[in-house]
């Protein structure tokens, strides 16, 4: 089942998918991670996005829209595609429609991770993320056994740029603006599913496998 995983920043969305690529095998498409990789390669693209991420702006779709679909083509004939973070704007769940079908594709459920904006405010400021293989943390919620340090690499624990608080104001109206308006776009098609994203990880996972098997 290819599904779209959408909700305001720190919804949930990579920790869920995450849990999803380990368990039941998933393939994910997160838009947020591929510009990040991008900025640490130093590309074009990278530096680009870049100048949009650090202001909490959305990138334009064009440049969205264009990456996955060049993702798309590497990842043919994979299945069970997890889209995290996009599509973000009604353009961009347009567009996506269209490249599945050229893959003979199509998105079967469009899952919002529903968080109250106090929970959201606090998973953000917390989050730490390490800078060699890319593990999230929370200081509270997950933190490493040693702080700054990655469980999984010895790798450097940081804070994303856009976590800081001026920059996360701009993110949720982004949100509120572009994206929210989504849930009533997959509401029409009949793929919206909500999932209460409130609670620990775990809750939230089981949840959201209810409606994936
Ligand atoms: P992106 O990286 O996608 O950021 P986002 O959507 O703002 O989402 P986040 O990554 O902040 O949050 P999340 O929902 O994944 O939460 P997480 O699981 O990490 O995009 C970044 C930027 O790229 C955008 O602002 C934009 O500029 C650009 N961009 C990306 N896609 C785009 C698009 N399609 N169009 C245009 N521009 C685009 O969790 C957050 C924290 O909470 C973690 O510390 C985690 O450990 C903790 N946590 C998670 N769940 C729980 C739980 N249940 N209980 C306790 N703690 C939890």
């Amino acid at each position: 089942m290819n599904i779209v995983l959408f909700g305001a920043p720190g919804a949930g969305k990579g920790t869920q998918s995450a849990n999803l690529v380990r368990e039941l095998k998933m393939v994910q498409i997160s838009t947020g991670d591929l510009f990040r990789k991008a900025i640490s390669e130093g590309t074009s693209l990278g530096k680009n996005a870049q100048s949009y991420m650090d202001k909490g702006m959305l990138v334009p779709d064009s440049v969205v829209i264009d990456m996955v679909d060049e993702e798309l083509r590497k990842l043919s004939g994979k299945a069970d595609l997890i889209f995290d973070g996009f599509p973000r704007t009604t353009a961009q769940a347009v567009s996506l429609e269209n490249m599945l079908t050229q893959h003979s594709l199509k998105i079967e459920k469009a899952i919002f991770l529903e968080v109250d904006t106090q929970v959201l405010l606090g998973r953000l400021t917390g989050r730490r993320v390490c800078k060699s293989c890319g593990e999230v943390y929370h200081v509270l919620t997950k933190a490493p056994k040693q702080e700054g340090v990655c469980d999984k690499c010895g790798g450097e624990l940081w804070q994303r740029p856009d976590d800081k608080e001026d920059v996360i104001a701009t993110r949720l109206k982004a949100y509120e603006d572009n994206t929210s308006p989504l849930k009533a776009y997959f509401l029409q098609k009949n793929m919206l599913v909500t999932v209460d994203g409130g609670g620990s990880s775990e809750e939230v996972f089981n949840r959201l496998k209810e409606h994936l098997t």
